[in-house]
């Protein structure tokens, strides 16, 4: 399966990918996951994109679609992919229709993550993550078992620089003036799957499984 989830900061979708990737073997390609990966490696791209990531603008169009265009060739992605965060602008959707036409397969199904904005401050303000796996905790829904640290290796997690509620305020106006028309982009397809993102995680993970079987 070839799946997109798109939402809101907040909205989940970091958290419901490893649960989608393991059940479906498919492979986990978030574009602000690599892009901060880039930025804390100081690459080329990483330099170019940290300024409108740490002001919650998006990235130019051309930087995500590159990273992508790559991305999706690794022997890993073939059998399917989960895309994370992307695209994000209708720009970003022609072109991905157009990378995936060329390789023949087409995107099967697309999540929209629907939650009121009021819900998302205390989630982002809230969220701690350990930046080597990509695992996300949150201090009052997912505290880890010891406060700062990951469960699994025992490394300390770190909060995203970008989580702030002055910073949220832009990645939202972003997400509703150049991601809300994606959505509307894949309605007209009819691949659009509604999920309810503010009740527990459980219950989403229910409704994307109801979604995906
Ligand atoms: P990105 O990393 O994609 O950030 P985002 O879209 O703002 O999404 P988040 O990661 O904040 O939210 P999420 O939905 O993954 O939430 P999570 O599951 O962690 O992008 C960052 C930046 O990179 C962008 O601003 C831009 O600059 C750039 N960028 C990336 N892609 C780009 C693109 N395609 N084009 C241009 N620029 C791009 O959950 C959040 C918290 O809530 C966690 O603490 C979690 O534990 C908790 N939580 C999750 N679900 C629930 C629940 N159901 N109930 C209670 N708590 C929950
Ligand atoms: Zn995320």
């Amino acid at each position: 399966k070839r799946l997109i989830l798109v939402g809101p900061p907040g909205s989940g979708k970091g958290t419901q990918s490893p649960i989608i990737k393991d059940e479906y073997c498919l492979c986990h390609l978030a574009t602000g996951d690599m892009l901060r990966a880039a930025v804390a490696a100081k690459t080329p791209l990483g330099i170019k994109a940290k300024e409108a990531m740490d002001n919650g603008q998006l990235v130019s169009d051309d930087l995500v679609v590159g990273i992508i265009d790559e991305a999706i060739n690794k022997p890993s992605c073939q059998k399917g992919f989960i895309l994370d965060g992307f695209p994000r602008t209708v720009v970003q959707a022609e072109k991905l229709d157009e990378m995936l036409e060329s390789r023949g397969v087409k995107v099967d199904k697309v999540l929209n993550f629907a939650i009121d904005d009021a819900i998302l401050e205390e989630r982002i303000t809230g969220r701690w993550i350990h930046p080597s796996s990509g695992r996300s905790y949150h201090s009052k829904f997912a505290p880890p078992k010891v406060p700062g640290v990951d469960d699994v290796t025992g490394e300390p997690l770190i909060q995203r620089k970008d989580d702030t509620a002055a910073v949220l305020k832009s990645r939202l106006e972003a997400f509703h003036k150049q991601t809300e028309p994606v959505i509307d982009y894949y309605k007209k397809k009819n691949i659009v799957a509604n999920l309810h993102a503010e009740k527990h995680p459980q219950d989403v993970t229910a409704e994307v499984q109801k979604v995906l079987s």
